[in-house]
């Protein structure tokens, strides 16, 4: 299950319902940079660096694609134990990198440094922590159940980082002993939760079991293909799955897109179909369009179909999960952008490979009527309104993928099948 926008399509509900029907639920990607909102029996969780399938009791993986910080996640973990929450089903790789101070310091300090420049990121130190893996002076969750290993490698980190604190972004640098101590201190908590997820994963799936790959931040926030330098440092698309858990790509059976039924984006960077007056900052109190994880407000924009047919061609979309329908309630038009029109007048129905082409795209829209009954009682497809299914059908002809879920309100049960 992949993000087909830039984030926030809704996919912790969707995950969290086809949790239902798995036995294993892995996160292969990013860290407590996710915010998934989920309801259910009543109650509101929001996770951010455990896999959503804890909810459900489905054996939660975490695997080495994914950056971990170690106090988030011990926090999660012990905030859903105390709801009742069975947190033995967690798994996490050795393999995955952990998220040091340094990081999330550096990913602060950068952002300010940037100014008007600044990426938006969510400031938790994402960037950083895989730049680290990258260079191969990332510290792992193996490495903090062996002390001498972890002092070693957090002192010569510390030797680089905090000279680059101190002296490029002016701020305090960090002690030795002080994150050490703090560091060696989640060991015990950690260990429990410490396996090998590669090998867990394909026993699973040689049992005949259903294996969820829950993909976090999105398509277009993919590191590779995404939009540049707007973007998260990891691989969100369908693809990282395989790598980020430690399977081959031949045992992945269907990719699930979520999309919204319109667009969101946090931070900064282009963004074709963005609302160009008062009815988004409506469409954003409608849909709650606030961050789980830092409470910005989502700029929004009408559905943009260029940019979500990208997202099926990257990811090999197999299905759509259409979110947040039930929003669109009310806008008696509802814009969609068919295509972009470029710099040189040009038409396209295809995401464009270049940047600056992308940054001057105008979208050419085509205008749905909309409706204004709520979908409050809808319960299955027939239920809606004849324009909130003609909305839904048009998607599925312009992309020619079907669309296999609807969601029409915030429960878990309000997904149409
Ligand atoms: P980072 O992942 O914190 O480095 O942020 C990089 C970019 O990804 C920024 O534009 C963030 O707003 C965006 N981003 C990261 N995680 C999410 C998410 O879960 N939803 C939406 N945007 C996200």
């Amino acid at each position: 299950m992949v993000g087909a926008q830039w984030g926030d399509e809704g996919k912790g509900k969707i995950v969290d319902l086809l949790a239902q029907q798995s036995d294993v639920v892995c996160r292969y990607q990013g860290g407590p940079n996710a915010g998934h909102t989920i309801v259910t029996g009543g109650e509101t969780f929001k996770i951010r660096q455990t896999p959503s399938g804890v909810i459900s009791g489905r054996t939660s993986v975490i695997g080495a694609g994914c950056v971990v910080d170690p106090q988030v996640l011990l926090d999660e973990l012990d905030e859903l134990a105390a709801r009742g929450i069975d947190t033995s089903v967690v798994v996490v790789s050795g393999n995955a990198h952990l998220i040091m101070p340094w990081h999330v310091a550096i990913d602060q300090a950068s952002e300010r440094r940037l100014g008007h420049l600044q990426i938006g990121t969510t400031r938790r130190g994402i960037g950083p922590a895989y730049a680290d893996k990258a260079s191969r002076i990332g510290i792992r969750v193996q490495d903090v159940l062996d002390p001498k290993i972890l002092r070693q490698k957090i002192e010569v980190a510390l030797a680089e980082k905090n000279l680059w604190l101190e002296r490029i972004y002016e701020v305090d640098g960090f002690d030795l002993e002080e994150v050490w101590s703090r560091y060696a201190g989640f060991a015990e908590r950690l260990a429990p939760y410490v396996g090998d997820v590669s090998l867990l994963v394909d026993e699973a799936l040689r049992d005949g079991r259903e294996v969820l790959f829950e993909g976090a931040q999105a398509t277009l926030l993919d590191l590779d293909h995404g939009t540049y330098p707007f973007v998260t440092s990891s691989n969100p698309v369908a693809s990282g799955a395989a790598t980020g858990v430690g399977i081959g790509p031949t045992r992945i059976d269907r990719v699930l897109g979520v999309s919204k039924a319109y667009v969101t984006r946090v931070g900064e960077g282009p963004f074709p179909s963005e609302i160009d007056g008062p009815e988004q900052g409506r469409l954003r109190e409608l849909g709650g369009e606030f961050g789980t994880v830092t409470g910005r407000e989502r700029r929004c924009g009408w559905l943009d179909l260029v940019a979500l047919r990208y997202a099926v061609r990257i990811n090999g979309i197999t299905s759509l999960a259409l979110t947040k329908l039930d929003v669109l309630s009310s806008f008696p038009e509802l814009p969609v952008c068919v295509r972009y029109r470029l710099r040189d007048g040009t038409e396209t129905e295809h995401f464009p490979a270049h940047q600056s082409d992308f940054h001057h795209a105008e979208p050419v829209w085509d205008v749905l009527p909309g409706w204004s009954h709520d979908l409050e009682g809808a319960t299955s497809l027939d239920d809606l309104p004849t324009e909130a299914r003609r909305y839904v059908e048009y998607i599925v002809r312009e992309l020619g993928v079907p669309i296999e879920l609807v969601g029409v309100g915030a429960a878990r049960d309000r997904v149409l099948a």
